[in-house]
């Protein structure tokens, strides 16, 4: 069997559960999307598809609604996803000094996944830890009270 059989069952694996937890509606469309985007780690072109077809909804808004949101993603990540709070409590605190450094440190620009697919940097609103901005989360480890050299270390945990 290949991987692409594989990915082609789990696609639709993915796409059903999301569609027998939610009610098969349009209203239902970016739930539906982040349940698929959760269980894949991200929404191939094939769960779009078959989300359109399920809901009865056209491809062009399938695609724009997840392109559009942060939390969704219609390419591959990478293993480590790193999700970077760009709120403005956490830019006061100095997150745009962070940003850069994990721009530098990880050679991407917000969306992108490096060539060997270790990292994948994203921005997100605000995470609800204010308190301790600048906070990024990665692989589901918060840091906060970041400063630009701990990013390195933190990054190095990750090696
Ligand atoms: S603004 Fe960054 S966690 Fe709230």
């Amino acid at each position: 069997m290949t991987s692409q059989t594989e990915i082609a069952v789990s696609v639709t694996e993915a796409v059903q559960n999301a569609l027998d937890y939610y009610e098969k509606k349009e209203e239902e469309l970016i739930p539906i999307l982040s349940k698929v985007n959760r269980e894949l780690g991200f929404l191939p072109q094939e769960a779009l598809e078959q989300i359109s077809e399920k809901l009865k909804v056209p491809k062009s808004k399938v695609k724009s609604v997840a392109s559009f949101y942060h939390m969704l993603s219609t390419k591959p990540l990478g293993r480590h996803v790193i999700k970077f709070c760009e709120n403005a409590p956490c830019h006061v605190a100095g997150g745009g000094e962070i940003w850069s450094a994990l721009k530098d440190a990880t050679h991407l620009q917000a969306g992108e996944t490096s060539p060997d697919g270790k990292w994948s940097l994203v921005t997100t609103s605000c995470l609800g830890l204010c308190a301790v901005g600048p906070v990024m989360v990665i692989d589901g480890d918060v840091y906060g009270n970041l400063t630009v050299d701990k990013v390195p270390e933190i990054l190095g945990r990750y090696e």
